[in-house]
């Protein structure tokens, strides 16, 4: 009954998202002129993981002008559901957030739900609860990053996409950088396109570098999630939930340039909190890549120094953003290939501003013997890799990408998809799967893994001595090393 609730919702949800998209339209030529709204409209509705998969969720929402936070959740057979609690509401850069989170939810349940003030309701939205089975489903992408309508509009035709692809989807982990500058226009354009999709599925936000741009607190006030433990909450936010069979950990790539020994130190104790068969950790930034941001130190640091927490705690899968382009390592530990290693996968971008594959990184700044698959979304510039040939290009991976994961007990399977632009014709381009042995993972840790402010900012000291170690010690020499080939590079392609 369940999965049948699902399947409807997610053809409802289609359908919505089409015909949204092209009411939208016809206000979409030249500068986007977004329908107006009133005072009270609720609008950048959003539910979010927020603590216990099965029994909570987190709710956030915009209004222009201050009014009260009303919230409400009904069961299947229409009845008032869970215990609501008002986090918090403020103004915002011009508008007033909302938030309140929901719990005693029935595990396995789906619900309907519409936020307001009371008088003035949204329409309603829609979201399951984990059923505690291990199995389940998600979807992921990354990077909409988009300025215009027109491409926050093509983004949200590739995640409509997911959703056909995979009507079963439980949650969408979206990897960070919603839009470009993160203005209030963009996340409007944003709200304006994904609507549908944000009030109709859970979803998972990571924080990107591009989610705020160096103003603080704009991630964190977008979304209702659980900061409890977070180690700070103005550049992204850091948090962990269960989920089936699953331990899931979100990270922010944003502390510190890239990662604060303090939230390695938080990682490390979540990871080794959980007796769960997969350990899954999200994050922006890349470790693995041959996008433009691979040259810089942040990459080679997540993969020499965060990469040490994921081979200690058994990780099974890492997925982040940032490069633009689709690529999935073999399993690594040690920085080295070892089949019971950690899986990196960077994933494409769901929008439309796609990266070219910078050779100078092969070999300097990454093993391409750890590369077991890669497909560049961007034509003309070493479209696809087979381990011989950087330059051969299919015009059917031009496209929005988008990433479905499904766990079944002990066999994980990822599936990567391009929609192609022209056609809007759906491509499997990458297909991994791993079985492993279930019931092995013990928990041995059990404290207090919160941070305070004070432990924060000592904390702050040997991070930047340890990054910056990394940055001369290991980062430097390969880069100088390079310089010439960079360079070469720039005159000859113009690209850096
Ligand atoms: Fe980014």
């Amino acid at each position: 009954m369940k999965n049948t609730l699902r399947k409807l919702l997610s053809v409802f949800l289609c359908v919505l998202l089409v015909f949204g998209i092209s009411g939208t339209a016809s206000f979409a030529d030249g500068e986007e002129e977004l329908p107006a709204k009133g005072e009270t409209e609720p609008f950048r509705i959003s539910v979010s993981m927020n603590g216990d998969a099965g029994t909570q969720r987190g709710f956030c929402w915009f209004t222009k002008t201050q009014t009260d936070t009303k919230i409400e959740v009904l069961d299947e057979s229409g009845a008032s559901a869970g215990k609501v609690t008002f986090t918090d509401s403020q103004e915002w850069e011009g508008n007033y957030y909302h938030k309140a989170t929901v719990s005693e939810l029935e595990a396995g349940g789906s619900y309907t739900f519409r936020v307001g003030n009371g008088t003035e309701w949204s329409e309603y939205g829609s979201f399951v609860t984990d059923d505690g089975d291990d199995s389940f489903s998600f979807i992921e992408i990354a990077d909409v990053q988009a300025t215009p309508l027109e491409n926050f509009q093509k983004a949200a035709l590739t995640v409509s996409a997911a959703f056909e692809t995979l009507p079963e989807a439980e949650f969408v982990v979206n990897c960070g950088d919603f839009t470009n500058d993160s203005t209030n226009e963009e996340w409007d354009r944003f709200d304006c396109a994904f609507a549908e999709l944000n009030k109709n599925c859970t979803m998972v936000p990571v924080a990107g570098n591009h989610d705020g741009l160096g103003v603080e607190n704009w991630f964190n006030n977008m979304f209702n999630l659980d900061t409890s433990e977070s180690v700070q909450t103005k550049d992204g936010v850091n948090y962990s939930f269960d989920y089936g069979n699953a331990h899931i950990a979100v990270l922010n790539t944003n502390d510190m340039f890239c990662m604060t020994l303090t939230q390695m130190k938080w990682l490390k104790n979540d990871l080794d909190s959980t007796d769960k068969d997969w350990k899954i950790c999200f994050m922006h930034k890349s470790p693995y890549t041959l996008g433009k941001d691979g040259k810089w130190p942040d990459a080679l640091y997540l993969g020499e120094s965060l990469a040490r927490v994921f081979d200690m705690c058994d990780v099974d899968l890492v997925v982040s953003g940032h490069d633009h382009m689709y690529l999935r390592t073999k399993p690594l530990k040690n920085n080295m290939l070892n089949d019971d290693g950690t899986t990196y996968i960077l994933s494409g971008t769901a929008g439309t501003k796609r990266y070219e594959v910078r050779e100078f990184l092969a070999g300097m700044f990454l093993n391409t013997d750890f590369i077991d698959a890669l497909t560049v979304q961007k034509g003309g510039y070493g479209n696809y890799w087979n381990g011989e040939d950087w330059n051969s290009t299919s015009e059917e991976n031009i496209g929005g990408c988008f990433n479905t994961v499904q766990i079944k007990g002990g066999t994980l399977t990822f599936n990567s998809y391009i929609r192609n632009d022209e056609t809007g014709e759906v491509k499997n381009i990458d297909t991994y799967s791993v079985t492993k042995e279930t019931g092995k993972n013990k928990a041995t840790f059990s404290g207090d893994n919160t941070t305070s402010a004070f432990e924060y900012y000592l904390g702050l000291i040997p991070s930047f001595i340890c990054l910056a170690i990394y940055t001369f010690g290991s980062w430097l020499p390969r880069f100088l090393l390079d310089l010439p080939y960079i360079l070469y590079v720039y005159i000859t392609q113009d690209t850096f």
